[in-house]
């Protein structure tokens, strides 16, 4: 902490210091920027100053999975990102050395105005700076902290200009300017507050060819017009309000490439129309829409797709056959969170490519389909949530990069760990959600003896993530922007809570070092909690309620200082609560419903007081048991106020909204580190 700190505060030392020097010229410089442009780009400073109050990590929304990464000098989010930078404009060079200008080498124009990121506040008439410079022929101010004017009051005839990016620039409305400009490429006005209709000269911008790149997302748009130019590779639309059936416009578009349109009000898919853009797009993500129907069978037939996302819509019906062979060609499908109903498709061809396979939350029947073991790069599994019955696909534990396995909420039964299987017994992975089915037999200890990754997991920058449903707990960064996404898993969970496992818990989950949740709640667990459990140091949430756990809570759980949540109630466990300085800071909740329990915070406090008549009295009480969940409700709660804090900073209040309702529900959730709490602080 102490270092970057210090780094900090030096980088904050460098920016007061090079945007507070004074405006004296320096008469022995060669002037290539001319007087009149320079004397602009000054008016231009005067409103604004460097702030060290910036965007300190960045948010991406996936589907409804909502994931924060803290990652020191970025800046931006879902819609784009960057390294922070320093802006030096030392008024006494030349202002074509200025950090962000950018000049014709032979004219002295300034034709780049780049301040992206660059940790500014202030006010800025786009207008004024149009009108000034007129050689402009590319403006960044995304993420850059000012606030753009746009007064919509004149039309500046900028000819050159084809890269405008205002995204995150606190802008009301649609600029008039943009009815000029022919040779726009690119367009990037997202996460802004622009709402409505848009004009329908709008769809002239960048002629019929010339605009390749459009990002309107994340404003209040209801309605667009149909956009000309047959060059657009790059169509951000998501996170509106547009309703209707799918924009047909944007099947003319034959070179598209990129479509994001989740999150907004699209209440059918045109199959029809998607048709003529089969041969190239490489993703489409129609995600969080109110979509009904079939699967839209063109889908199959989409040569360089990648990423496929029609999560969290009504599609319904069976997922056809020939998804089986669109598994083997694809990098990542989200099917989740729909109606869907039948069977798996098998997978055809050798399925190499598939990173992550979500179809969570539908009303899928039968067995896991073992063609999947063909899928030897998947990372990623998700098929909770459904009612898949069978028994536990043990073949899934020779995948190699398999992180995340997660078959919650299904109705699976058996015994789940192999007699002797030889093989990588889940070496990789991150996250094992079993839970609420109806395993039986003991807890899979040759599982948790392979779980290496689990135990030794990379200490460095740690990402927090949370949901938003109450599903679950991994993240995948948005592939927007033609990134790759990335399934960045660095929370270990293992959550066997709610099936039929009996026996003891066994000692080597105490090897798990690098584990943070543990769920092993209502099951028939019997014998002592293991000591080995206090081993777990970065343990920030354990379940062991309602099992027959008996003996004293182990004194080595003192040692767990991370723990956010704990809950031993409902068990035969007696004795003294151990005292330490993180075990005293739960509520009684944590512990009641185990007669035999004494000390603090138990309303029974003295254990000297705790006579067997007492305890017979309590057997027979009501307890009124409070759900696991709603033990971790203030910690939630602060997060989402933590994470509202920056939303607010960055205009973005509908994300905020879906986590200040979430408020309640199940927010697994983290120790601030102290560092975060500094950056965030003067946001309040
Ligand atoms: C500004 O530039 C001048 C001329 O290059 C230089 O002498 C001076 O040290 C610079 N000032 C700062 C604050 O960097
Ligand atoms: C610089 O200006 C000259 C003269 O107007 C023009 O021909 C040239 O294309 C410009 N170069 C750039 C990179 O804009
Ligand atoms: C101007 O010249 C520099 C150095 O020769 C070069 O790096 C830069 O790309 C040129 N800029 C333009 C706009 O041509
Ligand atoms: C500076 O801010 C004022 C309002 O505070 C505004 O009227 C003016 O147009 C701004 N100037 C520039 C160059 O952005
Ligand atoms: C954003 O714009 C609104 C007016 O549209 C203004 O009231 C508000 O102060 C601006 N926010 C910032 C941070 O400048
Ligand atoms: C595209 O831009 C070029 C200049 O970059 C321009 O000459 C042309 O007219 C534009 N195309 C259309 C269809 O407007
Ligand atoms: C796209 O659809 C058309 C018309 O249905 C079909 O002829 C063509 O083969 C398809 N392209 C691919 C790559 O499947
Ligand atoms: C899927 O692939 C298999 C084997 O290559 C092929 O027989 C089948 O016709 C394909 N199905 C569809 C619907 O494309
Ligand atoms: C799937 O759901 C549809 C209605 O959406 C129903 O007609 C069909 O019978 C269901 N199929 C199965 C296999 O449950
Ligand atoms: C599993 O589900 C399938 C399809 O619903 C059904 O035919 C089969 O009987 C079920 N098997 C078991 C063991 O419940
Ligand atoms: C707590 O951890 C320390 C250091 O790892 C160890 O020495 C101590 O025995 C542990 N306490 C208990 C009660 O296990
Ligand atoms: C930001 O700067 C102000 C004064 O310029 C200072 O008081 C504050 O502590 C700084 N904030 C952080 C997070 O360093």
């Amino acid at each position: 902490m102490g270092n970057s700190q210090l780094v900090y505060s030096l980088f904050l030392f460098i920016i007061n210091f090079c945007f507070s020097s004074s405006s004296s010229t320096n008469s022995n410089s060669i002037h290539r920027c001319p007087d009149e442009q320079r004397d602009a780009l000054l008016l231009f400073k005067r409103n604004i100053s460097s702030t060290n109050e910036s965007n300190y990590h960045h948010l991406y929304v996936y589907s409804g999975f909502l994931y924060s990464s803290y990652v020191d000098n970025y800046c931006g989010d879902l819609n784009g990102y960057g390294p922070i930078r320093i802006m030096d404009w030392n008024t006494s060079r030349d202002c074509c050395d200025w950090d962000g200008i950018n000049c014709n080498n032979s004219t002295g124009d300034v034709i780049g105005l780049d301040l992206k990121c660059g940790m500014l506040q202030g006010l800025s008439d786009l207008d004024i700076v149009l009108s000034s410079l007129p050689s402009l022929e590319a403006i960044d101010l995304s993420y850059s902290g000012l606030s753009v004017v746009i007064r919509n009051n004149g039309h500046y005839a900028n000819p050159y200009l084809f890269d405008l990016r205002l995204a995150s620039c606190n802008l009301s409305v649609f600029p008039d300017f943009l009815r000029a400009m022919k040779h726009l490429r690119v367009l990037d006005l997202s996460s802004n507050y622009i709402r409505g209709h848009l004009p329908s000269w709008a769809g002239e911008i960048g002629g019929n060819n010339n605009l390749t790149y459009l990002d309107l997302s994340d404003n209040s748009i209801t309605s667009l017009p149909e956009f000309r130019s047959v060059g657009l590779q790059y169509v951000y639309l998501q996170s509106n309000l547009i309703a209707g059936s799918f924009p047909p416009w944007i099947c003319n578009m034959k070179r598209l490439k990129y479509l994001d349109i989740s999150d907004n009000r699209i209440s059918e898919m045109v199959p029809r129309c998607l048709r003529n853009i089969n041969s190239s797009l490489v993703s489409l993500n129609v995600g969080s829409n109110m979509i009904q129907g079939p699967f839209p069978m063109t889908i199959c037939n989409m040569g360089s797709l990648l990423y496929l996302d029609m999560s969290n819509n009504s599609f319904q019906g069976l997922i056809p056959e020939c998804f089986g062979n669109i598994t083997s060609s694809l990098a990542m499908i989200n099917l989740g969170k729909n109606r869907f109903n039948g069977t798996i498709p098998k997978v055809y061809g050798d399925c190499g490519r598939l990173d992550g396979l979500l179809l969570n939350g539908n009303m899928l029947e039968g067995e896991v389909p073992n063609s999947l073991s063909k899928c030897q790069s998947l990372k990623l599994l998700d098929l909770g949530h459904n009612r898949l019955n069978g028994t536990f696909p043990r073949w899934l534990g020779d995948l190699p990069k398999l992180q995340a396995l997660v078959l919650r909420s299904n109705n699976l039964h058996g015994t789940i760990e192999a007699s002797a299987t030889p093989g990588f017994l889940f070496s990789s992975l991150f996250v094992f959600d079993i839970s609420n089915n109806n395993f039986i037999g003991r807890l899979p200890e040759k599982y948790f003896e392979n779980f290496n990754a689990i135990k030794d997991v990379d200490k460095g920058p740690r990402t927090d993530f949370v949901n938003i449903s109450g599903l679950h707990y991994y993240s995948i960064i948005n592939p927007a922007k033609g990134l790759q996404p990335i399934i960045d898993l660095k929370y270990t969970i293992v959550d066997l809570s709610s099936n039929r496992f009996d026996g003891q818990i066994p000692d080597v989950i105490g090897n798990l070092k690098s584990l943070i949740v543990l769920n092993l709640s209502n099951n028939n667990l019997n014998g002592q909690i293991p000591h080995a459990l206090g081993f777990i140091q970065d343990m920030e949430s354990l379940d062991l309620s309602r099992n027959q756990l008996e003996g004293e809570i182990p004194q080595s759980l003192v040692n767990l200082t991370s723990l956010e949540i704990i809950n031993l109630s409902q068990n035969h466990l007696v004795g003294r609560i151990p005292e330490g300085p993180q075990l005293l800071t739960f509520e009684e909740d944590s512990y009641l419903g185990n007669p035999g329990l004494c000390g603090p915070p138990l309303y029974r406090s003295q254990c000297e007081d705790l006579s067997t008549a007492q305890v017979e009295a309590e057997g027979g009480e009501r307890i009124n048991y409070m759900e696991p969940g709603l033990l971790g409700l203030g910690c939630g709660t602060l997060l989402g106020l933590v994470l509202g804090y920056r939303m607010l900073s960055t205009g973005r209040p509908k994300w905020f909204t879906a986590i200040a309702n979430a408020g309640g529900r199940h927010i697994p959730c983290r120790r601030r580190k102290k560092r975060k709490q500094t950056h965030t602080r003067n946001r309040i």
